[in-house]
């Protein structure tokens, strides 16, 4: 291999958080930096206990490899991020707001609770703990990368997901918008746009008390639907991680405010 190639993509001295990165696209994200040497803070909600072997995983690439459970979607619980991460590893570099939660329902039923729940952990918690990140930055008088996880919804609506189509709506103007603000700082700001990507969030909606002929009927449709799709395959979490890796190396230098879409060609059909 070329060396400057290998430089690009090498983050060897970098710190990543990696939000929501027990499980799915966030594990996928955090395993794909860490490949590329870099040290990286776990945050999520779950136990360190259900978090483990996602952490093990992980940390079959590295040693510098740490946990902190906060739940994000509460504003006060943002500042320890930082600075629990400052403390273990000294520095940060790259901040990948991924974690968010997706729940199907039709807009007459859409209940206030689970708009304020949706808004608040998929755009709030990403302003606010980019804007933590940003200021710790301009401290340490350092450049960055922001890569926030928006979805395919930012762009088409699913149907049923109201909420969760306005909360990735405002992640990709977010995106925009910070990216137009932190670049004097020598910060890029990214969106990576998935769409059908086979994690525990997307099998979860399959239900976990449904009958046989249900799960039937679920797998021809999931066959039906992988066909459709010009790459004929569902996304995994390595697909992300790898537009990820990406946007967080130096090959990207000099891309901000923009989104990668990541579907498969999804979109197209
Ligand atoms: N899977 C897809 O097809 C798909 C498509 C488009 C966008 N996305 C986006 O990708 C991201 C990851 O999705 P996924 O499919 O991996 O979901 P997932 O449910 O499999 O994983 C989400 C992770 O976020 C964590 N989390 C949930 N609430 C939290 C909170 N309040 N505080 C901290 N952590 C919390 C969960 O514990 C989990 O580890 C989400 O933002 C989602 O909207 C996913």
């Amino acid at each position: 291999m070329n060396n400057i190639i290998e430089q690009l993509f090498d983050l060897s001295g970098k710190t990543a958080i990696v939000t929501g990165g027990a499980m799915g696209i966030g594990n996928g994200i955090a395993t794909r930096l860490a490949q590329a040497g870099a040290s990286v803070m776990i945050v999520d909600i779950v136990s360190p206990q259900e978090a483990s072997a996602s952490i093990e995983s992980i940390a079959q690439s590295t040693d510098k490899v740490a946990y902190t459970q906060a739940d994000l979607s509460i504003t006060a619980n943002l500042e320890t991020v930082i600075t629990q991460t400052l403390a273990t590893f000294g520095d940060i570099d790259i901040l990948v707001n991924n974690a968010g939660i997706f729940k199907y329902v039709p807009l007459t039923e859409l209940s206030e609770e689970l708009w304020d729940k949706t808004l608040n952990l998929n755009l709030k918690s990403v302003a606010f703990l980019s804007k933590l990140f940003i200021n710790t930055l301009i401290e340490k008088k350092h450049g960055g990368k922001i890569i926030n996880i928006s979805s395919i919804d930012s762009l088409k609506p699913t149907g049923n997901l109201s909420q969760y189509d306005s909360s990735k709506g405002g992640v990709r103007m977010l995106t925009r918008a910070f990216a137009k603000e932190a670049g004097k700082y020598g910060i890029t700001v990214n969106d990576i746009a998935p769409g059908g990507v086979n994690t525990p969030g997307i099998r979860k909606i399959a239900g976990d008390n449904i009958t046989k002929e249900q799960a039937e009927a679920m797998m021809a449709e999931s066959a039906k639907y992988i066909q459709s799709l010009p790459l004929q395959r569902i996304g995994e979490p390595e697909d992300i991680g790898n537009a990820a890796l990406f946007l967080a190396s130096k090959a990207s230098n000099y891309i901000t405010g923009s989104s990668i879409i990541v579907d498969g060609g999804l979109l197209l059909v």
